[in-house]
Parts: structure tokens; sequence; C-alpha cells
């Protein structure tokens, strides 16, 4: 009989979204006909662009024809789309990339899970807490050794820069859960740091089109110096509603190295694509035709409206939780909002009276780490109406307690 990894023992039971839709399903089934208003996992609501649509649709047509007709793409995205993603996303913010430093896939959530298949077990691994739950849990699985950076309201969820040696970092701007930004200046000693104690920075920005202050970074190759320590991950999911379609892509710079087992170094470039070229077979054409239109004039517009859109419902979360007399973060440039608990009060428990008293599902705090508890996440991917009735329920439920 085979026997199991260890890390996979060590897990918590469930991932954190899977324990939220297992309460929610669990209350659906004892209160039926409950009218819930969604506001925990952060899945968008808002349809593809119309841009998207069409390209998707020309792409069907293309597998419905021989001349046309298109089967396995390469493992690291069709070029078409690397170099879309070269000058529409980077070289508009003066930052030169190669195409064979792009690897487009299924979604970061995959990409940001699988790094951890190059990295050997005894690296120490630097998370920040709260953090995206993906992160602990691959290094859970891997059994490395954390050591977490606390995120609190007094250093602005930013966390310090640590004192000892980390082989690996994980940071994510603009932050889940939190809604923090990352400015220039502490991106810069991150950089400094992961340079001079040779440490990897896995560098989530899978929320940089929610930033609307312009004196933020979008991506962390604009900070000198991070071409050869930081790998990027980025989504199509939250800024153009690719959530179910799935595509995203992650950057991994030619200078970019780490240590193989005689102390040589490998390049990580080479090591992803050979990972990929294992175990991967490309996104899909649909989604990438999809991707593509992105790059066009309307396809950017139509996207950035949806953002824009859900940005004003995040001004509205704020606004709604602060008349609610709750204390609230985030949501100036990203999706989220963070806020804290009344009184308090446990993070599941709240999640589970907010689902009883209000019928509004939000994300527990502490499922996202041990400094989340006593806050609770709320996104902003629901539309206004129905988001501005969550505020009255909220706010109506606190004050009547
Ligand atoms: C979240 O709610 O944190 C996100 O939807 C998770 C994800 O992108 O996988």
């Amino acid at each position: 009989m085979p026997t199991i990894k260890e890390g996979f023992q060590d897990l918590e039971h469930r991932y954190l979204f899977q324990e939220t839709a297992r309460r929610v399903a669990a209350y659906r089934a004892s209160h039926p006909g409950a009218d819930l208003i969604p506001l925990g996992i952060g899945d968008v609501t808002r349809p593809l662009a119309p841009a998207v649509i069409q390209a998707m649709h020309e792409a069907v047509d293309d597998l419905s024809r021989q001349d046309s007709f298109v089967g396995y793409g390469p493992e690291q995205g069709h070029l078409w789309l690397r170099e879309a993603i070269a000058r529409g996303d980077y070289e508009t913010r003066g930052i030169t990339l190669g195409p064979d430093e792009i690897f487009v896939s299924d979604g970061a959530k995959s990409d940001l899970g699988n790094i951890s298949d190059l990295f050997s077990g005894d690296n120490r691994v630097g998370i920040t807490d709260p953090v995206y739950p993906v992160y602990l849990d691959t290094n859970v699985i891997d059994s490395r050794r954390v050591a977490f950076i606390p995120c609190t309201e007094e250093n602005g969820f930013t966390g310090e820069i640590p004192s000892e040696r980390l082989d690996l970092i994980y940071l994510c701007y603009p932050n889940n859960p939190t809604g923090a930004i990352i400015t220039r200046e502490k991106l810069s000693a991150w950089v400094r740091y992961a340079l001079e104690n040779e440490a990897v920075i896995l560098y989530d920005s899978a929320y940089e089109a929610y930033i609307q202050d312009p004196s933020l970074p979008h991506s962390i190759y604009e900070i000198e110096g991070a071409r050869a320590c930081a790998l990027e991950f980025r989504s199509y999911s939250k800024t153009a509603g690719f959530t179910g379609v799935r595509c995203g892509y992650t950057i991994v710079p030619k200078e970019l190295t780490a240590r193989g087992r005689h102390g040589e170094r490998i390049s990580m470039n080479w090591l992803w694509d050979r990972r990929q070229g294992c175990k991967f077979n490309g996104a899909s054409y649909m989604a990438q035709r999809g991707a593509l239109a992105l790059y066009s004039e309307e396809g950017k517009k139509q996207a950035q409206e949806s953002v824009r859109a859900y940005l004003e419902t995040a001004g509205l979360i704020r606004q709604g939780l602060s008349r609610a007399g709750l204390t609230a973060y985030g949501g100036e440039n990203a999706p989220y909002v963070w806020a804290k608990t009344p009184d308090g009060i446990g993070s599941w428990d709240f999640f589970d009276l907010l689902l009883d008293k209000a019928g509004v599902i939000v994300t527990p705090g502490s499922g996202f780490g041990r400094e989340g508890e006593g806050w609770f996440r709320i996104t902003s991917f629901n539309d206004r109406a129905r988001t501005a009735e969550a505020m009255e329920r909220i706010k109506t439920y606190l004050n009547g307690r």
C-alpha cells in the first residue's frame, strides 16, 4: 500500500475556501430559501469584456475548421500572447522582457502552487501573515520551515524586513487579504534584502490593475536589481474576469538563479521551462485568444471599466463598514477590504454570525493566518446594489445586538 507524503498530512483538514463553502452549504441546507449575499471568495461577477468574448468566439471557429485548427500550443504559451504581454504590461512601464521570460498558464494560483516543485525541502521560507493560503499550504506540503512576517495594523500590513536569512519570500501587493499596498521604497528594501541574502522573492501582483496611486509600483521589475532575485506572478482573473476562463502568466528572468546540489548556479528560467515541459501542456487556445484581446485598445478600456466598477464598490464597503462602526482598511488600490470584528469576536464566530444574522458571506481573517484573528475580509466583486444591501444588513445587525 502506498504511503502519503508527510506534508499532506500536516495540512489543515480543508483549504480555507473549501471550509467557508462547506459552512455556507450547511447553512443553506438548514435554511432553504435564505437570501445570502456572497462577499467571501474573490470571485468576479461582471461578464467578460465584449472584445474578449468576440476573440473567444473566433477562437472556437478556428478550431472548427481544418485550415485554422490549432492543437497543442507551446507549453510556455503562444508567442503572440507573450509578445503582447511584454509590450502591453511591461514595456509601457519601462521594463524590457523577452517573450522567453514569460510563461503563460491557467492562472496565478496554479503557478504559485507549482513553483514549490523547484525548491528543496531545506529552504527557509518567509511568509507574510495574514497571507493568501496557497503560499503556506504548498510549503507545508513540502515540509519546509516557515518564518512568519507579521503584517499588522501597527505596521500598515506590510511587515518588517527580517533580520534573519531566508531563502524564499512570498510577497503580494496590492495585498490579498488586507488590501494593503507597498511603496517603491519598501519594495526596494525587499529587493536589497534578497540580493544581499541570495534569496528569491516570489512576487504575486495579481491585483496590480487596481493600483490607483501613481507613485506605487505595479511590477517588482520597476525596482533595480529585481531581475536577479524575483519571479512575478500575474493573472487575468481579477483584472479581466477570467476566474472561470483561467489564464495568467509568470515572469522568470534569465538572470535569476538558485543553487544546485554542488553549489553551482542553476537558471530558474531553464528550470521552470523544464518543469512546465514535463507537467503542463499550455493554457487553452480559447483562453489565450481571449487574453490577447485585452491588449487591444477596446479590450483594455473594457477591462479597466470593470476594475473601476469594482473599486467603486470597494469604496462603498469601506463607507458602509465605517457607518456600522467598524474599523476597515484597504479597498483603495485593491478589491479587498480588511476589517476588524467588533468587540474582539473571533473571526470564525463572526463569519458564522454574519451568515446567520445578516445573510452576508465574508471570509474569516484567521483563515489567512494567526495575525488575521479578530479580522474579516470583504471582496468588492459583487454588484453595487447587492453590496449596498449587505452593508445595510451588517449595520442593522450590529446596531441591534
Ligand atoms: C481569494 O478570494 O482570495 C481569491 O479568490 C483566491 C484566488 O484567487 O485563488
